[in-house]
């Protein structure tokens, strides 16, 4: 019988997390779910704790929860670990979107400097965790949804040793559900090939036959605006530019193909309604409200509105599949193997692969035209000097990975704004 650690317990998504272990408990057979969190997320971690007891109590299974702020405690003897904390809470999200923006630049929770900062403040909270795993859990799997998530599963595998790591998104899942029905088909008549980085992956879509049909899903989307997760803001992709790329961009390129007019939309929302993460703050009060209800025993409709919406389908979905050994293939960050022969083979690589009792088995996607190529191995490479800063507090280091960061605009101004954002996340960045 299995036991689940979650680290971040707290989370307003947790309940989501419960759905899909209970939909999958026959595949997944678990006894035992450990909740923890740090004292400040005490309250939060309760609520979570006893919303998610009710949710079993309603299935037909028998699993206790236990909610607990000693680490050690949750860890020990784990099968599974899964990561989702936010290192600084949504108010240092706010600080990531508010102070670039504040000088014209984007500010986002993974891309730009704010996703360089959450980097700098999780990545060493999470090689924490790590060295805990190799104490109490050493056989465990850690399943890690921290954002960000590419970045602070490239952390795990480059610095904390620790190879029985997988990352998780909900977006390539986003595309598996939506792009189906665009075209008439149903997810198990076609075939997926997902391959790049964390909120930077391409894909091609195949039929049964072997046919591409990624231009047909490519055009209906474009109609109807589908595959979009709630956070990002829909500007087109240019149409000429998507038949030279001929594969389906994620919704974060968006950022670096439109940038203009992403950052036009973000700077407008910052000045009216506020920022993605004081907008969030809002729905997050209203599922805490929901959530203390001892009436509710089933995930509210409003966790719909948060973008990370189904994720814990890719997370069930990968436990699952390692604990039966199914070969189920799933979009996963994970070491590359030579799947992408682009990126050297011992980096992370957000891909489709098979996942089985040992891990994920990337599967070959072969190189990528030289505008593709030129992206990844550009953002590859900012994401290793990111990786590098976080653990040494390297300044320079820092300030290079700004400078390369294609949504930062180099000079003075891009200095100015690491050095803003360092202070005002001092208290987490002993390393700096
Ligand atoms: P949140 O602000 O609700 O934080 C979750 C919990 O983390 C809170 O209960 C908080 O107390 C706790 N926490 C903070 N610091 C901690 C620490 N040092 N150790 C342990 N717990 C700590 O965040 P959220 O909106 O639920 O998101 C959680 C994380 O999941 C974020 O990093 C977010 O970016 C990520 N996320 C990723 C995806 C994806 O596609 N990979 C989707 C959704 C969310
Ligand atoms: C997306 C991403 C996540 C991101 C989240 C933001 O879809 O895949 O990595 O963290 O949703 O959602 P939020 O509702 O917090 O803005
Ligand atoms: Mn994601």
């Amino acid at each position: 019988m299995v036991k689940i650690a979650t680290i971040g317990g707290g989370s307003s998504y947790t309940p989501e997390l419960m759905e899909g272990f209970i939909k999958r408990y026959e595949q997944l057979p678990i006894k035992e779910i450990w909740f923890t969190d740090i004292q400040a997320g005490k309250e939060k971690l309760e609520i979570i704790g006893e919303m998610a007891q009710r949710m079993w109590d309603a299935s037909p299974y028998e699993v206790k929860i236990h909610t607990t702020l000693d680490r050690a405690e949750a860890l020990t003897n784990a099968d599974f670990v899964t990561t989702q904390f936010r290192v600084g809470f949504l108010n240092a999200r706010i600080k990531d979107e508010r102070i670039p923006l504040s000088y014209g630049m984007l500010g986002q929770e993974t891309n730009g400097a704010g996703g360089i900062l959450k980097a700098f403040r999780t990545i060493p909270v999470m090689l924490d965790i790590v060295e805990d795993m190799k104490k109490y859990c050493p056989r465990a799997w850690l399943i890690n949804f921290t954002n960000p998530s590419g970045m602070v599963t490239e952390a795990v595998v480059r610095y904390g040793k620790w190879e029985k790591v997988i990352g998780l998104c909900n977006i390539p899942l986003i595309a598996t559900m939506e792009e189906p029905g665009l075209i008439d088909k149903q997810q198990k008549e076609l075939v997926y090939q997902f391959a790049g980085l964390n909120h930077f992956h391409w894909h091609k879509v195949f039929d049964l036959q072997g046919n591409n049909v990624t231009r047909r899903i490519l055009k209906e989307m474009m109609e109807k605006d589908a595959g979009l997760p709630k956070n990002i803001f829909s500007v087109p992709f240019f149409e000429e530019q998507l038949d030279n790329i001929n594969m389906i961009p994620c919704g974060y390129h968006r950022y670096y193909y439109r940038q203009e007019e992403m950052l036009s939309h973000s700077l407008k929302e910052y000045q009216t309604i506020g920022t993605r993460g004081e907008q969030v703050k809002e729905t997050e009060s209203q599922l805490f409200e929901l959530y203390k209800n001892p009436e509710l025993h089933v995930k509210p409709e409003q966790l719909a509105k948060r973008g990370g919406a189904y994720y814990s389908d890719a997370a069930c979905a990968t436990i699952a599949a390692i604990h039966s050994n199914s070969q189920t293939q799933i979009v996963v960050s994970t070491i590359n193997r030579g799947a992408v022969p682009d990126l050297p083979a011992d980096c992370v690589v957000e891909v489709s692969a098979n996942i089985g009792s040992t891990g994920a088995i990337p599967q070959a996607f072969g190189c990528f035209n030289a505008p593709e190529k030129g992206w990844l191995q550009l953002m590859k490479n900012m994401e290793l000097a990111i990786c590098e800063a976080a653990v040494t507090g390297n300044y320079g280091l820092a300030l290079q990975s700004f400078i390369m960061n294609p949504l930062i605009p180099s000079g003075a101004t891009a200095k100015r704004v690491l050095d803003e954002l360092l202070i005002a996340h001092q208290s987490y960045l002993p390393q700096f």
